[in-house]
């Protein structure tokens, strides 16, 4: 058994790190009441804005290469911002991708779909009731069909949020934790979207070790809390058991803000886009209407309610999503004037 902070799985150094820390002065300014916000931008990781998503696939592809592979298969929404960091990185890897894409295409494509296309990533689009239905055979169809090319596809599970993906945000409290104390803050709270529980449960680990004074916070953009609970619970103990690790992970404190998913997964209502035009206006800060802007409204409207108490500091993870906005342009309409 082993200490995670000692552990060292294969990884791929592909993300610039570390992202900056900063604090929102302005927008503290308009809404005094509450702990100061700062921002961890890991919207900066850099590879055309892959956000949270490069941290897990540092580590997702470099098992990948580990196994002798040379095709990776993965699967999202059709907006996916996994997918399309997924698509750039094996670009750079120099390894075939493949997407299983759940939705309608109706082209020319856009966001992230079309950066995408233009990472030369094999896109399959399956309707969603098919896509739910069906993916575990769809994967293994596909994996067969590379091995039937004599090539060795790498499966990598929506959001590369599993036991290997855990390390992705693991390592990211550490870094977090260097980034406190520098500026010499010890936060009270840290905060995040959660979508498909790898960034969270990574988060929530993490700081039990390297912030252990930090309640992490998960805002669900899609299902529920009692769902989050118990996809962080899954992705931790499948990593406590892969890297035979000595970690309780039934001790880690996960937290999950429900109430934030609105009218559904990828769909926002006009707050949360007028949420988002004041932050990139007050602070020059970009979120999207997926994820980011989600929880960043959850942020404040919880903070305005006292649940993050009166004072000290607070954090909040930009995960990126940039791309997102842009297939949402006709609900900023509100801005032509
Ligand atoms: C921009 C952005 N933020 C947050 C998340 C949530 O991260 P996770 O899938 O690890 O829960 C995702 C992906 O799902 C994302 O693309």
């Amino acid at each position: 058994m082993t200490s995670p902070v000692n552990a060292r799985p294969p990884r791929r150094h592909l993300a610039q790190l570390p992202t900056p820390l900063q604090p929102l002065d302005r927008l503290q300014q308009r809404y005094p009441d509450g702990p100061r916000i700062w921002v961890k931008r890991d919207d900066l990781t850099g590879c055309a804005l892959s956000g949270n998503k490069i941290r897990k696939l540092e580590f997702s592809l470099a098992q990948a290469l580990e196994e002798g592979c040379d095709t990776v298969i993965t699967c999202g929404g059709l907006q996916s911002n996994h997918c399309r960091a997924t698509a750039l990185l094996c670009a750079q890897l120099g390894l075939k991708c493949h997407l299983l894409l759940r939705g309608e295409h109706q082209p020319p494509a856009d966001g992230n779909l079309l950066l995408d296309q233009l990472a030369g990533a094999e896109i399959s689009v399956y309707p969603a009731p098919q896509f739910t239905r069906e993916l575990t055979t769809l994967f293994e169809h596909w994996e067969q069909h590379y091995a039937a090319q004599g090539r060795r596809a790498f499966v990598i599970p929506t959001g590369a949020s599993d036991g290997i993906g855990v390390w992705g945000y693991f390592q990211a409290s550490e870094e977090l934790a260097a980034d406190c104390r520098r500026v010499g803050i010890s936060p009270g709270h840290i905060l995040c979207a959660t979508g498909s529980g790898g960034t969270q449960a990574g988060l929530s680990v993490g700081a039990h070790y390297h912030l252990p004074e930090a309640a992490v916070w998960g805002v669900n953009v899609c299902d529920d809390e009692r769902w989050f609970l118990n996809k962080v619970a899954r992705d931790l103990h499948e990593w406590r058991q892969r890297y035979a690790l000595d970690t309780d992970v039934d001790a880690v404190d996960v937290r999950v803000i429900d109430d934030y998913v609105g009218p559904g997964y990828a769909r926002a209502d006009e707050e949360i886009y007028r949420s988002i035009a004041e932050l990139a206006a007050c602070e020059g800060l970009v979120l999207d209407p997926v994820y980011t802007g989600k929880a960043f409204h959850a942020l404040l409207t919880e903070r305005k309610a006292g649940r993050f108490g009166a004072d000290g500091d607070m954090v909040f993870v930009h995960t990126g999503g940039l791309f997102g906005v842009f297939p949402h342009r006709e609900h900023f309409s509100f801005l032509d004037h």
